[in-house]
């Protein structure tokens, strides 16, 4: 596939903060095609979060590219709608005016009605119609982060890219919402990047598991394709022949085998390293 046709391409990224340090990533290389849902797993202080944000255009990389649709990432845009991890609410701004905000920056044109409208569909979404008048000061964490995916659903960007939206949601709100993603990314063909530590959201939500190793020198180490077969819930897919495989296999990558590939790659015996690309329950390479 040309990188003109690829939706996503990332290429050599790799990033320091500082010179005498080494770096946090190196060689993160892996594409997302249009339509399809991308999870990221990996221990704290990885590089997820940096990864997103240079993919949101909000931090450079210290080498390498990051392709969408053929042009380089250089700045945000609203192509891309992010989904931070801290809620990044405007605090003056009510829920609602911080939804009609976002809007109104893509959809200039549209008259006031026409944006609230707008605004509003997408706040009953995620369960939010009688808090549309509060500050975020009066909201709770999970409140919080719902209003923060509004806002990023709301400008129906290209890519979604989402830092662990769930994080601070109770099991209840956090199923129903992960129900309407699948259900909008269904009938949007939304692109999606998303953070999360949660092994079993990343099966019931992705098409492909990029797994990284441990920082500093993290890699992508494998990428998992999901081999659940779609249409999953969460009520029954621990009944899949598949689900057991396919979480074992993460659940000992966060175990054991993040580690050691960090430690090859601080030795520098990771040059050239691709990802090894893996179909839990059906070719499970020995690791
Ligand atoms: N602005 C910054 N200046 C210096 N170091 C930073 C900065 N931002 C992140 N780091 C460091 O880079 C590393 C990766 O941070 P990052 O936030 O990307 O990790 P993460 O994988 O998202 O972790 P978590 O799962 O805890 O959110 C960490 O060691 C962090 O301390
Ligand atoms: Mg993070």
């Amino acid at each position: 596939m040309s990188i003109e046709n690829t939706f996503l391409k990332v290429q050599g990224l790799s990033k320091s903060y500082k010179t005498d340090a080494p770096p946090v990533f190196e060689g993160i290389n892996f594409e997302i095609e249009r339509g399809e849902f991308v999870c990221i797993i990996g221990h704290s202080g990885c590089g997820k979060t940096t990864i997103l944000n240079v993919l949101a255009g909000l931090e450079e990389a210290s080498s390498g590219t990051a392709i969408m649709l053929g042009k380089h990432i250089e700045g945000p845009s609203l192509e891309r709608g992010v989904v931070f991890q801290g809620h990044a609410l405007m605090p003056w701004m009510s829920v609602l005016q911080n939804v009609c905000f976002a809007v109104k920056s893509k959809y200039p044109n549209w008259s006031k009605p026409q944006i609230i409208d707008h605004a509003k569909k997408y706040l009953a979404l995620v369960g939010l119609v009688n808090a549309e008048n509060k500050k975020p000061s009066e909201l709770s964490g999970g409140m919080k982060q719902r209003v923060g995916i509004a806002r990023a659903f709301a400008i129906e960007p290209k890519m979604l890219l989402l830092d662990e939206p769930f994080g601070a949601l109770d099991a209840l709100t956090r199923g129903v919402i992960q129900d309407e993603l699948l259900k909008i990314c269904k009938q949007t063909h939304q692109t999606v990047f998303m953070i999360t530590h949660d092994v079993d959201e990343a099966i019931l939500l992705s098409d492909k598991i990029l797994l990284m190793s441990n920082g500093p020198n993290a890699r992508i180490a494998e990428i998992v394709i999901n081999t659940l077969p779609k249409g999953r819930k969460r009520a029954s897919m621990h009944h899949d022949s598949m689900y057991y495989p396919m979480r074992n296999h993460l659940v000992d990558f966060l175990v054991n085998r993040s580690k050691d590939l960090q430690m090859k790659g601080a030795k520098g015996e990771l040059d050239g390293y691709s990802p090894v690309i893996v179909l839990p329950g059906i070719d499970t390479p020995e690791m």
